[in-house]
């Protein structure tokens, strides 16, 4: 057995011995998105530091926690602060959450995120369903020995996110009168913020929003079989692409008042989607 599965498994039964509890869907929060998991009848929570071989976020304010409960009937594993490449762990780390909340019954995985808006018009306090993603930025997670526990050596990336939950998510954004861009995320190591000349070499490959999480997860998703949805959280005009400075104060500002819509959204979405997999 290799070093990554074993760590993998490790991490499995150390949750396994604190909670039987068997999530449907897999919901990763992105910063700034507002406290989602207040939305979530709990039924146990796991802080990654109780989680035997688990990687810890080093960053202030990514402390992170597995919640599990129900959102509405469905069960759902919330990940409430993510590990990033970064911050210096290797890739098959940085995934290692994803693999895990999938071994505990996950098959739709919900991913959210803060990013940059690449495309023209973007404004901080829009959301972007994700429809694409470039990943070629950051190394494969799926990089060394195949497990083949979890997947092919050469797993087919043509739908990464499910065209069947995309038009979910168009539907509940328009009964909930929600303004949904959608595109194509670029995830780029960080953890600088980009120069206006690499946001343009972004735009230039078809990215409609960049950000430092999510591809990279989405990827080893696919591998295990997952299907996926993804949203961004505009939280600012990328640089270069607005005329004005970013302000910091601006940027919270737009973020909390897009919370609300973005917990309706989510709550919606979870409920249909699960609908669909009946
Ligand atoms: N670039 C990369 N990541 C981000 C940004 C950005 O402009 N905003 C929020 N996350």
């Amino acid at each position: 057995m290799g070093e990554v599965y074993q760590k993998l498994m490790q991490c499995f039964e150390s949750v396994r011995r604190q909670t039987a509890f068997k999530p449907k869907t897999a919901l990763v929060l992105g910063s700034g998105l507002g406290d989602y998991a207040g939305k979530i009848r709990v039924e146990a929570v796991i802080d990654y530091h109780d989680i035997d071989g688990f990687p810890v976020s080093t960053v202030s304010g990514h402390a992170g926690k597995f919640i599990f409960g129900y959102v509405e009937h469905v069960p759902v594993v919330c990940m409430q602060g993510r590990v990033h490449y970064y911050e210096g762990y290797p890739m098959s780390d940085v995934v290692l959450p994803i693999r895990l909340m999938k071994l505990l019954g996950a098959e739709t995985l919900f991913l959210t995120n803060a990013a940059g808006g690449v495309q023209q018009g973007m404004k901080a306090g829009d959301f972007m369903l994700i429809t694409g993603q470039i990943a070629s930025f950051v190394p494969s997670p799926l990089r060394g020995e195949n497990m083949e526990e979890l997947g092919v050596r050469f797993p087919d990336m043509s739908e990464i996110y499910n065209r069947d939950y995309i038009r979910i998510a168009k539907k509940c954004a328009a009964e909930l009168d929600i303004d949904l861009k959608q595109g194509t995320y670029l995830q780029f190591t960080g953890p600088a913020y980009e120069s206006p000349q690499e946001v343009a070499m972004a735009r230039l490959l078809g990215a409609d929003a960049v950000g430092m999480s999510t591809a990279c997860e989405a990827v080893a998703a696919k591998h295990m079989g997952m299907k996926m949805i993804g949203i961004s959280c505009i939280s600012n005009p990328a640089c270069g692409i607005s005329a004005d400075p970013l302000s910091h104060e601006e940027v919270k500002k737009a973020a909390d008042a897009a919370a609300p819509k973005f917990q309706a959204l989510v709550t919606a979405m979870i409920k249909e989607i699960d609908a669909s997999c009946r």
